[in-house]
């Protein structure tokens, strides 16, 4: 539909020429308009941006509607939110990036975080727990990626890697870094940072990664995923902040919903070191209990790989 420079000015009760510069505005945001004063204009399609207008309408009733934050570069959403944690940012705080220009996972690794393809968020959240619960805090976080994955496309089945990961066909879709500010019996605040790849078309052999796209065959919306998956987290953080019983509930539905937890035969490196063994189950805190020939050992940060 094409709407003339004069009607949208009247409707907004301003002019022609306003107009004309907020046309450029939006276009230099990535809306697609076509046309020009003396055309009219037409919308022909609005970017998959992860704009807090947006998404708030989306998360009401969430405890991740009042604090979203949009970047269209940054370096880590999860340096960002650490850093904003520790200058007070609210409880619920969301910070969201189209691209990241230093993302980072686990240990020292890289995320490769290229524009407006993935989804890069972090959440500040400060609970009343010791140190202790962090983990199933973010097993419960791998959880509900997995639910908004599968909310927004039944057919796609992602594995939860513990403690973090979520595979398609053994490639890597989404990670997650928690990271906390703590003293020995109480957390001061956590940032959960989860990294989805979306819409990337390639990825270099060697990452061993895939996109929802590459799995599916279609462009995902980055912004209908986002909502699933915030508001899945809300009601898991919910869960294990209210309910007495969350706790063994998020790691029994873990380990149901993994195929790493028991009876996989892994190498587990750990602190320059390494065994083999076979996945027996998780321990009442989350960590990954491993038969050995030398019995049960726990894992408690090492990388778990499948042998
Ligand atoms: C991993 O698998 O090693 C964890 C990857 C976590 C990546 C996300 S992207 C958003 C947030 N910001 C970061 O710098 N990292 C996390």
């Amino acid at each position: 539909m094409v709407v003339s420079g004069t009607k949208i000015a009247q409707e907004i009760s301003s002019s022609r020429s306003e107009v004309w510069r907020l046309i450029q505005q939006l276009r230099a945001l990535g809306v697609d308009v076509a046309g020009h004063p003396a055309t009219g204009y037409q919308l022909r399609s609005v970017p998959d941006l992860l704009l807090p207008e947006i998404l708030r309408p989306l998360l009401r009733g969430t405890i991740f509607n009042s604090n979203l934050h949009h970047f269209y570069k940054i370096s880590s959403t999860n340096t960002a939110a650490m850093a904003a944690a520790a200058d007070g940012a609210a409880h619920g705080s969301v910070l969201l990036a189209e691209e990241q220009t230093a993302g980072r996972g686990r240990g020292a690794n890289a995320w490769q975080s290229p524009r407006s393809t993935g989804i890069y968020c972090s959440a500040v959240v400060r609970p009343s727990v010791p140190p202790s619960d962090v983990l199933v805090l973010s097993l419960a976080a791998g959880l509900a990626v997995q639910t908004a994955i599968q909310q927004v496309d039944s057919r796609v089945q992602p594995d939860l890697k513990w403690p973090n990961d979520l595979l398609i066909d053994g490639k890597k879709v989404c990670g997650i870094l928690t990271e906390m500010n703590a003293e020995a019996t109480r957390v001061r605040y956590i940032v959960v940072g989860i990294g989805v790849n979306v819409n990337q078309a390639t990825f270099p052999k060697e990452l061993g990664a895939t996109s929802l796209r590459l799995v599916t065959g279609s462009e995902w919306s980055r912004v209908e995923l986002v909502a699933a998956l915030l508001k899945s987290l809300d009601r898991e953080y919910r869960l294990l902040i209210e309910d007495p019983e969350a706790r063994r509930d998020i790691l029994r539905r873990f380990a149901e919903k993994s195929s790493w937890v028991s009876g996989k035969k892994v190498r587990i490196e750990e602190n320059g070191s390494a065994f083999e063994g076979t996945t027996e189950g998780l321990d009442s805190r989350g960590f990954l209990l491993v038969r050995t020939a030398h019995g049960v050992q726990t894992v408690l940060s090492g990388t778990v790989r499948e042998r």
